[in-house]
C-alpha cells in the first residue's frame, strides 16, 4: 500500500491535547496564541508585558518583562502542585542498575548540585561544560545549572579531548563535569582522560572538573578535580532560586555548520522553556498524569535537551532515561525496557528503527508492546517502508507516529503532524505546527506551492525556541541563518517539496552539512581533521546516501608525495582512527578513497557534488566546468578497482 496514509481514529481524537481550533488561533492572533502558550505552559515568577519585541531582529526577545526560573519548572511547581511522589526518572543503567527517582527526589538532588556549584564559585552567567554518560546526574547538572542561572554547554560523551577543548574555550567554562568513566555494550570507556587532556594547561579557563563515580576506573587525579559525591552528597537538599529574565541564556549546544568551526547555538530561558513543554504536550500527545514517555536520545543532543530534560520535565512526565545501547546485552533491549515500564511513548530516531528492521519483527514480537500509544522520529527523513514497519511492529498497527522536523537552532519542534489531528503521510513531516510558518523558495527566493518541485525550506516568522544567537559570533549569525533569502526568512539549510495534498517532504541538507544517523557533521570538519594528519595533503568529504545510516561519509584524499607508496590499506585504516580521535567515532569515513587529484573549478572549489555521484554510484553529473575533465575518469577507476 505504498500511498496510503492514515486517519486518526475518533478513540485517539476524542483524548488528544491538540486539537485542530489551534491553527485557527495561531493563525487569527499570533502573538496572542503564544502568549497563552506561555501562560500555559510556564509559571512566572512575574508575568511579562510585551510577548515578541523583533525591533531588533533577526535577535528576538520573546516575553519581555516576564522572569521565571527554569529548574522551578521542571522541578520545584511539580512537587509543591502535591505531585512530589510522582516519578520523574525510571533510570535503567547500561549494567542492568536501576533508580527510580520521584520529582521530590530530583528536586533534593538538583538544590544540592545548585550549592555545590555556588561553593565552587559558579556564579549566575557563568558557563558549566557538562560530558557526562546518560545517567541521572547528567539530567541534575542542567538543572543545577539552570537554576543559577549558569548556561551550560553539553559536550556530547562520544567527543574528543580535541572537540572538549574548543567548546571549553569558546564559552570559557570555568567548571566541568563529567565521570570516571562510562558503560559501553558491558565494558569501560575512559571518559576523564579526555577532560584532563583538554583543560591542561595554564591558558584553560577550567578551574574545577567535577568527576561523576560511576565505573571505578582508575583515574588520573589533578588539583582541579572533586568528587562529585563528595562535594554534592554533603550540601543542603535546600536551595531558593532566583528568578530570571525570560531571555537569561540557558544553554549554548555547539553543533556543524559549513565551515570547519562549530557554532555556540544560544537558547535562553522563557520562550525555549514555553516551546519545549507546548509542543511536547501537543506532539507527542502527553498525558502526564498516566503516559510513560520515553526519548532516546543523548542529552549530548539538542532533542536530549528540548525532549529528555526540559520539555517533558517541565510537564510533570514521567519517563525513562537509559544508558545503554540498544543491542546489548541482546537486540531486545528496548523492547523489554518498554515492556517492564509499560512505555506509553517512545520518541526515536529512523537510524534506530532501520537497524530494528534489519534485526527482524521476531524480535519486538517477544516482548508485550501494548501500552504504547504514540510513536515519534526524529533526526533526519524517515523511509515510508521504515514508517509502516515502525507502526506495524513497535505501535501494534494502530498508534500513530509524528514525523517531527526541527533543528539545534530551532529549539524545538516546528513541522510535525499533531496526533488525533492529522491523516498521516508516510515520509512527509507535513505541516507546521500551529504558531509556526514556513514556506518553500525557489533559487530567486520567490515562495511557491506547486507539488514536487524542489526549493529551500525558510521560516517566516519569529518563535519563541528560535535561537538567539552563536554564541561570540553576531555577524556568523546575521549571515548563516537570515541572508541567504534576505533578512525576512530564517534559511533553514534544508531542502524540501510540497505534494499534492500541500505536504512539506523534507530532502536533506543543501549545505555542506551531512546526517549521519541523525547526527550532524560538516564536510569541512572532517576534511580539516584529515588535513591535520602528517600523511594527508587534500580532502574532500561528502555525505553519501545509505541505507542503513542516511547519510555516510565518504572521503577522497590525496597522500603527501613521502606517504603515497605506504601500504594504502594501513594508511586508510589509520586516517579513519585519526578521525574518530579528532572528532568523534560518528565522524569516521564509511570509505577513504586515496586519488590523484580532486576535481576542481577553474576557481579553485572542489566540486563535490561529482564526488557524490562517484560515492552514490551513480553516472557522473556536468563536468564541464572541471579545469581537468579527466580527473572524474581516474577516479571512477580507483573505484572499480576497489
Ligand atoms: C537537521 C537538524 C531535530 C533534532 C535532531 C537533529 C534534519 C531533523 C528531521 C525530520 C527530515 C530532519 C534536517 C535538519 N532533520 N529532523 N523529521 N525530517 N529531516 O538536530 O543536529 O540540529 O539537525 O536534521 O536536515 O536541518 P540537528
Amino acid at each position: 500500500m505504498p500511498d496510503q496514509n492514515y486517519a486518526p481514529s475518533p478513540e485517539f481524537a476524542a483524548q488528544a491535547v491538540g486539537t485542530a481550533d489551534l491553527f485557527d488561533q495561531a493563525e487569527k492572533d499570533f502573538e496572542g496564541f503564544w502568549a497563552e502558550q506561555a501562560r500555559t505552559h510556564v509559571t512566572w515568577r512575574t508575568d511579562f508585558d510585551t510577548t515578541l519585541d523583533w525591533s531588533d531582529a533577526p535577535f528576538a526577545k520573546w516575553f519581555v518583562g516576564g522572569q521565571l526560573n527554569v529548574a522551578e519548572n521542571c522541578v520545584d511547581r511539580h512537587v509543591e502542585a502535591g505531585n512530589g511522589d510522582r516519578v520523574a526518572i525510571h533510570f535503567e543503567g547500561a549494567e542492568g542498575d536501576t533508580q527510580t527517582i520521584t520529582y521530590a527526589d530530583l528536586q533534593k538532588r538538583v538544590c544540592q548540585a545548585a550549592n555545590a556549584f555556588t561553593e565552587l564559585g559558579v556564579r549566575t552567567g557563568d558557563r558549566v561544560a557538562i560530558y557526562l554518560p546518560m545517567i541521572p546526574e547528567a539530567i541534575v547538572a542542567m538543572l543545577a545549572c539552570a537554576r543559577l542561572g549558569a548556561p551550560h554547554s553539553v559536550i556530547f560523551g562520544g567527543f574528543s579531548a580535541d572537540a572538549i577543548r574548543s567548546r571549553v574555550a569558546d564559552a570559557e567554562a570555568r567548571v566541568v563535569v563529567t565521570a570516571d568513566g562510562q558503560h559501553r555494550k558491558g565494558k569501560v570507556a575512559p571518559l576523564k582522560t579526555a577532560v584532563d587532556e583538554a583543560v591542561r594547561g595554564e591558558d584553560s579557563p577550567v578551574e574545577h572538573v567535577v568527576v561523576v563515580r560511576r565505573t571505578d576506573a582508575d583515574v588520573e587525579w589533578t588539583d582541579k578535580d572533586v568528587w562529585w559525591d563528595e562535594l554534592v552528597d554533603r550540601q543542603s537538599t535546600e536551595h531558593e532560586a532566583q528568578a530570571m529574565d525570560a531571555e537569561h541564556p540557558l544553554f549554548i549546544l555547539y553543533t556543524s555548520g559549513t565551515t570547519g568551526k562549530p557554532k555556540g547555538i544560544l537558547h535562553t530561558s522563557g520562550g525555549y522553556l514555553a516551546q519545549a513543554a507546548y509542543t511536547n504536550r501537543i506532539v507527542h500527545d502527553l498525558h502526564p498524569e498516566t503516559d510513560v514517555y520515553w526519548c532516546t536520545a543523548d542529552i549530548g543532543w539538542v532533542t536530549g535537551h528540548s525532549y529528555l530534560v526540559y520539555g517533558p520535565l517541565a510537564n510533570g512526565a514521567t519517563q525513562v532515561v537509559y544508558e545503554g545501547t540498544p543491542d546489548h546485552p541482546h537486540q531486545g533491549r528496548w523492547w523489554e525496557i518498554v515492556e517492564k515500564y509499560k512505555v506509553s511513548i517512545l520518541y526515536t530516531a529512523p537510524t534506530a528503527i532501520r537497524a530494528c528492521m534489519k534485526w527482524g519483527a521476531d524480535i519486538p514480537a517477544k516482548y508485550d508492546l501494548s501500552s504504547i500509544r504514540v510513536l515519534g522520529s526524529v533526526g533526519e527523513p524517515i523511509n515510508p517502508e521504515a514508517w509502516r514497519w515502525y507502526r506495524e511492529h513497535i505501535g501494534g498497527g494502530s498508534a500513530p507516529i509524528v514525523d517531527t522536523w526541527w533543528q539545534t537552532e530551532t529549539g524545538a519542534i516546528m513541522i510535525s503532524p499533531l496526533p488525533g489531528v492529522t491523516t498521516l503521510e508516510p515520509g512527509s513531516a507535513q505541516r507546521p505546527i500551529p504558531g509556526i510558518s514556513a514556506e518553500i523558495l525557489d533559487d530567486m527566493g520567490e515562495p511557491f506551492t506547486e507539488p514536487e518541485k524542489v526549493g529551500y525550506l525558510v521560516l517566516t516568522k519569529p518563535w519563541p525556541s528560535m535561537l538567539r544567537g552563536i554564541w561570540g559570533d553576531d555577524a556568523r549569525y546575521k549571515e548563516t541563518y537570515w541572508s541567504r533569502f534576505g533578512s525576512e526568512y530564517y534559511f533553514a539549510g534544508d531542502g524540501a517539496k510540497y505534494d499534492a495534498d500541500g505536504n512539506i517532504w523534507l530532502l536533506g541538507r543543501v549545505d555542506d552539512v551531512m546526517n549521519v544517523s541523525g547526527h550532524r557533521l560538516s564536510t569541512a570538519e572532517i576534511e580539516s581533521a584529515l588535513v591535520s594528519h602528517p600523511t594527508v595533503a587534500e580532502a574532500a568529504v561528502v555525505g553519501a546516501a545509505d541505507d542503513m545510516t542516511g547519510q555516510a561519509v565518504w572521503a577522497f584524499v590525496i597522500l603527501r608525495g613521502d606517504a603515497a607508496n605506504d601500504d594504502e590499506e594501513k594508511t586508510v585504516a589509520d586516517l579513519k582512527a585519526h578521525v574518530a580521535g579528532e572528532i568523534s567515532p560518528i565522524a569516521k569515513p564509511k570509505s577513504i578513497m586515496v586519488v590523484s587529484e580532486l576535481p576542481k573549478t577553474r576557481s579553485g572549489k572542489i566540486m563535490r557534488r561529482l564526488l557524490k555521484d562517484v560515492a552514490e554510484g551513480r553516472e557522473i553529473g556536468d563536468s564541464t566546468t572541471l579545469t581537468d575533465a579527466s580527473v572524474m575518469d581516474f577516479i571512477k577507476k580507483g573505484m572499480s578497482k576497489g
